[in-house]
């Protein structure tokens, strides 16, 4: 039987192998993400901070879900998503203010992360996982202003006497306000 020429073999995915290993390095920044704020969650249900510690919670739900998101577009691509190694996760805090410092200053890297990928798959032509990544781009703005409003709550309402435990009961209503700021936009 004549050899098929390496030309006429159809591929079996579309997938490079560079885009696949940074989709897969996505993947361990989203399961930091996930296991990070489930470890500010804790610190802060110690703290008696509950409204921010169940507002942790369910952040590091939705971080696991954007990993698992991740996990069935690489392997529906015909690639090979990875479990991640997960180490080096703080695990206690100065003050409730570190933790949404920090969250905010995670943010922002995953955003960073996330448009290095866009860019990349523009630049390669693969429009499916480009496609695929603009959800990620619209949750990261959300994630962002949320982020951001925590962070400047401290300077709105104050740290003295009753302002730490209005603060805690401000973070409760982020997710509506951030979810109303996307819809006008
Ligand atoms: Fe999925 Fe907030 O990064």
């Amino acid at each position: 039987m004549k050899k098929q020429s390496k030309q006429m073999i159809t591929p079996t995915r579309s997938l490079t192998k560079e885009t696949e290993a940074m989709l897969n390095k996505q993947i361990v920044m989203e399961g930091k993400s996930s296991a990070y704020y489930l470890s500010m969650a804790s610190w802060c249900e110690t703290q008696g901070y509950e409204v921010s510690s169940q507002f942790l919670y369910n952040h590091s739900e939705e971080e696991r879900m954007h990993m698992l998101k991740l996990f069935k577009y690489i392997n529906a691509a015909g690639g090979h998503a990875l479990q991640p190694e997960v180490t080096g996760i703080k695990h206690t805090f100065k003050s409730l203010r570190e933790v949404f410092d920090q969250t905010l200053k995670h943010e922002i890297a995953v955003t960073e992360s996330i448009n290095e990928l866009v860019d990349h798959c523009f630049k390669i032509k693969d429009f499916a996982t480009f496609n695929f990544l603009q959800w990620f781009v619209s949750e990261q703005r959300e994630e962002e202003t949320l982020a951001r409003r925590a962070v400047e709550l401290f300077d709105l309402i104050g740290e003295e006497g009753v302002g730490l435990f209005m603060i805690d009961q401000e973070i409760g209503k982020l997710e509506a306000y951030a979810a109303k700021v996307a819809q006008s936009q």
